[in-house]
């Protein structure tokens, strides 16, 4: 008992600091994951505060780039990587702060640096719950593969898995979740391919806190291209497409206040994405950053997988506008020229490219997740228990067997927690297992009551209660579907656990010895136990204690 109230007020205590330090970034969780000198620090140049990984995930190893790799301009996020050896798939499950919205940004990256010394890339697959995400493979050793979506969560819980397939040791640099508005973007699933911050020189990038979602513009460039840029704030526009496709979510003013434009003014601009077998999603932001003179004019056409999409466009100085493209692959191309009146070249400011992702495998009902959460940390079971309990399906925990309609997401229906080294009570979150068939907590060292919650859960046919040290009286309900047969009910082996008030006064009548078990801590043997130990607890001591009581009658 002592032992869960002290492993939860340690969650507790775990949780609230967690909560005090993300207060400068509500909504953010930032994860160094390998970090191990310090548990966490705040990043200099975008003062976001990384927490390490260390209690978060019970698997993998924490390692060290190599000297060669640590350069002077490497963020210090990739100084280490975690990586896993062992298993087939090993998950972080991010649990999203407190927010209004579900829409979360998930961002993972990772840079090889030779952590390992084999001089060898890996390539792996990235999972999102249940749905495959990405492969994740590199150029180099000094890569930094960046993966990133944007979803509408089912649940509090982000599962973000490594899956080993069998072309070396999944790893990961950093993991980090971002809450948005609930309408920013559109409500589809969005796996960014490219986001610049055009005109931006080399080597910068802008991210939090000029963007307060902490969405990252990388600076793109084409020889064909000249940077322009004013030192005036660019506002925010009004959006140029309706809200069903939701709130557009515009650059901040720095990343506006830069624009490529064609280095020879009559020369187009274009750009191709190569998306497969996908649709697409563009974002094109546009502000006129030169102050123009009255024989001045800029006015371009957008072609999108070479037919016009938007004619005689012109920017709005200082002002966001913003154009959203949506079409299907493989191929993505913009093409950008100017009018024929148009005295200067076409201008773009920023670009974001997403695709969309299949998401539609659901993750476990959340009210199920809860309970077989809460029910692991308050046993401290140490299973291989990560990511999502039923999904992929391949993968469900250890332990418990799940229901798979097709449409709803998978339920828990079975839960086999025999011979875990469980101690305390039953815990109440087993009762919030609304669809549990079958519950076996057998051969534990439970104590207390058989709780009353438990009659309550209405698709129970099989619960298994025997070899624990439970006491105190069978609630009525629960033995009564025994007797008539719709509950297979096993109690044996719970020396101070009778079925009614008359099987415990009958047993009662005899004399109660007092014992001391290293384990569990002082309580009380019933003499009359002795039946149920000769073929249940013979090895673990308790009988034999109990055969000398009943010898000493
Ligand atoms: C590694 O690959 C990336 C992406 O292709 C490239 O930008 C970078 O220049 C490469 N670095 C080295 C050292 O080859
Ligand atoms: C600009 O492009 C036009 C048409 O391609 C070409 O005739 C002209 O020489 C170019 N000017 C410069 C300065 O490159
Ligand atoms: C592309 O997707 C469509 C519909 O999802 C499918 O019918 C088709 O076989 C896919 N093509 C390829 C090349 O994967
Ligand atoms: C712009 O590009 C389109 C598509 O390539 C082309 O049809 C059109 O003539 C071009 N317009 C100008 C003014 O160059
Ligand atoms: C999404 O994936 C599931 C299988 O995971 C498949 O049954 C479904 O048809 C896919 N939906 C679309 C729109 O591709
Ligand atoms: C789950 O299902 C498998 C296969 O039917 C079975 O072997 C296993 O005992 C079940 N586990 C539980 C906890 O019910
Ligand atoms: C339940 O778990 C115990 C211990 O791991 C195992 O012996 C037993 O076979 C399991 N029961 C089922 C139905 O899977
Ligand atoms: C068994 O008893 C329970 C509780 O009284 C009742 O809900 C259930 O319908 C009964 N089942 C059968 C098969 O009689």
């Amino acid at each position: 008992m002592a032992g869960h109230v002290l492993l939860a007020l340690l969650q507790l205590a775990l949780t609230l600091s967690a909560l005090v330090h993300s207060q400068n970034q509500p909504g953010f969780i930032s994860i160094d994951c390998g970090l191990v000198d310090k548990p966490s620090y705040t990043d200099e140049s975008t003062s976001i505060y990384y927490t390490s990984d260390a209690n978060i995930i019970s698997t993998g190893i924490s390692h060290s780039i190599s000297s060669k790799h640590k350069t002077q301009n490497l963020k210090r996020q990739f100084w280490n990587v975690r990586s896993f050896p062992e298993g087939t798939r090993n998950c972080y499950t991010l649990v999203a702060p407190q927010a209004s919205s579900n829409k979360y940004l998930v961002r993972a990256m990772f840079m090889y640096g030779n952590y390992d010394g084999e001089n060898s890339l890996p390539k792996f697959d990235i999972y999102l719950g249940a749905n495959w995400w990405d492969s994740v493979m590199f150029q180099n050793e000094s890569e930094i593969v960046s993966k990133e979506i944007i979803y509408v969560a089912s649940s509090d819980y982000a599962h973000v898995c490594l899956f080993n397939t069998n072309s070396g040791t999944p790893f990961i640099s950093v993991l980090e979740l971002r809450v948005l508005d609930s309408d920013a973007y559109l409500f589809n699933t969005l796996s960014l391919l490219a986001r610049y911050d055009l005109g931006l020189r080399d080597a910068e990038l802008v991210r939090y806190p000029d963007d307060s979602y902490d969405r990252i513009w990388r600076p793109s460039d084409s020889e064909d291209w000249r940077q322009i840029n004013t030192l005036l704030h660019v506002d925010q526009g009004l959006s140029s497409t309706t809200s069903s496709y939701g709130l557009i979510t515009y650059p901040p003013s720095i990343v506006m206040r830069t624009a490529s434009t064609p280095a020879n003014v009559s020369n187009k601009m274009e750009v191709h994405f190569q998306i497969g077998n996908n649709s697409y999603f563009v974002y094109l932001y546009f502000a006129e950053i030169q102050k123009l003179q009255a024989n001045e004019i800029r006015e371009f056409n957008i072609f999108v997988n070479g037919e016009l999409f938007r004619a005689n466009f012109s920017p709005s100085y200082l002002q966001t506008l913003n154009i959203l493209a949506i079409g299907n692959g493989p191929w993505l191309s913009i093409l950008i020229n100017k009018t024929d009146r148009s005295t200067l070249p076409p201008l773009v400011n920023a670009i974001e490219v997403y695709m969309d992702k299949n998401l539609s495998q659901p993750q476990t009902q959340q009210t199920d997740v809860d309970a077989i959460m809460n029910i692991k940390s308050i046993y401290g079971i140490k299973r291989n228990w990560q990511g999502d309990p039923c999904t992929p399906q391949a993968y469900s925990w250890d332990g418990l067997n799940c229901s798979y309609d097709g449409s709803g997401p998978p339920r828990i229906t079975s839960l086999n927690l025999s011979s875990s080294r469980l101690t305390g009570n039953i815990a109440p979150d087993v009762s919030n297992l609304k669809d549990i068939e079958y519950l076996d907590l057998s051969n534990n060292n439970l104590v207390g009551d058989v709780p009353s919650f438990l009659s309550q859960l209405q698709f129970l046919r099989v619960l298994d209660l025997e070899g624990n040290q439970l006491s105190g009286i069978i609630p009525t309900k629960l033995m009564d579907r025994s007797n008539n047969g719709s509950l297979k009910l096993s109690f044996g082996g719970n020396p101070n656990l009778c079925s009614s008030e008359d099987s415990c006064k009958s047993s009662r009548a005899k004399l109660v010895i007092p014992l001391v078990s290293s384990l569990a801590g002082a309580f009380i043997l019933l003499a009359t136990t002795i039946t149920f130990c000769t073929y249940r607890r013979k090895q673990t001591g308790t009988c034999l204690m109990s055969s000398i009581g009943k010898n000493s009658l």
